[in-house]
């Protein structure tokens, strides 16, 4: 409402140029004070959005305190799953699956969300020029954007959390089937009519190895 009147009066005085004179200037410092407060409310608005859990941080940052697991998962399949998309990479499975092989799909947004990370999302992936941290699936597409849990939650001076408040800032553990079908269903083109996911032998095959946790933290 306020911005709308100081928009009218500003149009009027344009009419009646002795007016600008005597009241242009507050007119439009009350307008800029009022625009800079909206500004700075909306903007503080997706700061705290993003600290409540939005932001995705990147396997590095995980690799931090959890070196076993980062090591294990560097080797999987779905650590480098964004070279399968540079050409010449897989070029008989991607003949089978109808698409080109010499074609450079690194950049198309129609594979990007599954052989990356956060695709779209805050701290997620870009591109591989601007975010190279975030090709390929990593910790963050099976487990939830860590920006809030790594930086509220996961203290190693104090590791006696319980598995429901680190949720609450956004863990997802254990992560489940669906998580897996996000990427892992017939939107693939590798995945025929007659794919079939099961999940307790995949997980066994793909994730990575799993060390043992210090404490009980009461899923
Ligand atoms: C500052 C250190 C730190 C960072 C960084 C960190 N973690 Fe943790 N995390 C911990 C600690 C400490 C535990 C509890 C370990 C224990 O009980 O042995 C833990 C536990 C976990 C658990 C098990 C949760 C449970 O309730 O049992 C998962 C899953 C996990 N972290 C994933 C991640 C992921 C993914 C990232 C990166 C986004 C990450 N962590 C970054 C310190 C960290
Ligand atoms: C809906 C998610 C999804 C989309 C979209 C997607 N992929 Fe994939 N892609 C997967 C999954 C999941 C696998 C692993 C399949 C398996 O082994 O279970 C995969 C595997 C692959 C492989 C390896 C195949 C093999 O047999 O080793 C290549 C190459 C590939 N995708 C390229 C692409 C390209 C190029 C695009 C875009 C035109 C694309 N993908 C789009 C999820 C997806
Ligand atoms: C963000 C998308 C995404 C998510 C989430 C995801 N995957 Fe994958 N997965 C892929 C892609 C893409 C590949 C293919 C990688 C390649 O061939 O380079 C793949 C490959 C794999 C492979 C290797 C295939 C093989 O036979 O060796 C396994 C196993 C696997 N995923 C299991 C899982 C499980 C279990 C989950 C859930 C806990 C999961 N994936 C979640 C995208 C995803
Ligand atoms: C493809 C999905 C997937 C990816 C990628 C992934 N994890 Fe996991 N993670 C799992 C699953 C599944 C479990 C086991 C949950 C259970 O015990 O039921 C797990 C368990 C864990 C645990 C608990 C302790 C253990 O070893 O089992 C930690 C800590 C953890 N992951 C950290 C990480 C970190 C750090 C990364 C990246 C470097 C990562 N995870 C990448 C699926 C994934």
């Amino acid at each position: 409402m306020t911005e709308e009147n100081g928009e009218d009066r500003a149009f009027v005085t344009k009419d009646i140029p002795l007016v600008i004179s005597k009241y242009a200037w507050p007119i439009t410092g009350v307008a800029a004070v009022i625009i800079t407060g909206l500004v700075i409310f909306f903007s503080m608005g997706n700061y705290e959005h993003v600290a409540k859990g939005g932001r995705f941080v990147g396997p590095d940052k995980c690799k931090q305190c959890h070196q076993e697991q980062y090591a294990s998962w560097k080797k999987t399949r779905m650590a480098n799953s964004f070279e399968v998309l540079r050409p010449g990479q897989k070029t008989q499975e991607k003949q089978m699956a109808g698409l080109d092989p010499d074609r450079d799909y690194t950049h198309d947004a129609n594979c990007l969300p599954c052989h990356t990370t956060g695709y779209g999302l805050v701290g997620g992936f870009v591109s591989i020029e601007e975010t190279p941290e975030m090709a390929g699936v990593s910790c963050e597409a099976c487990h939830g954007h860590g920006g809030a849990y790594v930086k509220t939650v996961m203290d190693p001076k104090k590791p006696t959390f319980s598995t429901a408040v680190a949720r609450s800032a956004g863990l997802v553990y254990p992560p489940t089937e669906n998580i897996c079908r996000q990427c892992h269903n017939e939107r693939s083109p590798f995945v025929g009519m007659d794919y079939k996911f099961t999940y307790n032998e995949r997980v066994k095959l793909g994730t990575h190895e799993h060390y043992h946790l210090k404490y009980e933290h009461g899923r």
